[in-house]
């Protein structure tokens, strides 16, 4: 019973604790994923980064599609079951543990694929332009909107974003 317990409450501990540093798990639906990766049109071999990379879907998605991924993911349970279920596409998918704000993004990146929490977002704009600043990249973004920006696309609840040099 004991061993129950502590199990769950680590369970509640990985999933629960990082409401402080980013939304919690929750998975892109296939309709989202299919139109954010359609919309995005990226080029087999470009790179792209997702943030909060959950359980890896997306990552494998886009890596049946040629797209190289850099994913960061700060859940320990969920980096292991993204690097299964991405296995087969290894060549092209790097999912990598600890807190997507602070890690470095790839200079090389075409584009960002996120869900995130309408708290995070400003966060998320002001990243990308000092990150990014002088350079091309598109971000599209399931469910959330950038505050004061207009999306250049936005169908089935996805929406794109282009930030310009
Ligand atoms: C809403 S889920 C989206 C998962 C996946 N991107 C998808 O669309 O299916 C958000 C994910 O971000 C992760 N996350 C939250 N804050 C994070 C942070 N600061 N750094 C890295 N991952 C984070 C969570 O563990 C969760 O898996």
């Amino acid at each position: 019973m004991a061993v129950v317990i502590v199990l769950l409450i680590s369970l509640v501990f990985l999933f629960g604790f990082v409401v402080w540093v980013g939304p919690p798990y929750l998975p892109t639906m296939r309709l989202q994923i299919k139109t954010a990766l359609d919309m995005l049109d990226l080029s087999p071999g470009e790179t792209m980064i997702e943030l909060g990379s959950g359980d890896g879907r997306v990552a494998r998605a886009a890596a049946q599609r040629g797209i190289k991924v850099v994913g960061y993911e700060i859940n320990p349970l969920l980096v292991l079951y993204s690097r299964i279920i991405t296995w087969r596409y290894r060549e092209n998918v790097r999912i990598i543990w600890g807190n997507m704000w602070t890690k470095q993004w790839p200079d090389d990146a075409s584009a960002i694929y996120t869900f995130l929490l309408e708290k995070f977002m400003q966060k998320l704009d002001n990243k990308i332009i000092q990150t990014y600043s002088g350079r091309n990249i598109k971000l599209v973004s399931f469910a959330f909107s950038i505050p004061g920006k207009t999306a250049v696309q936005d169908e089935n609840g996805v929406l794109l974003y282009e930030y310009s040099s």
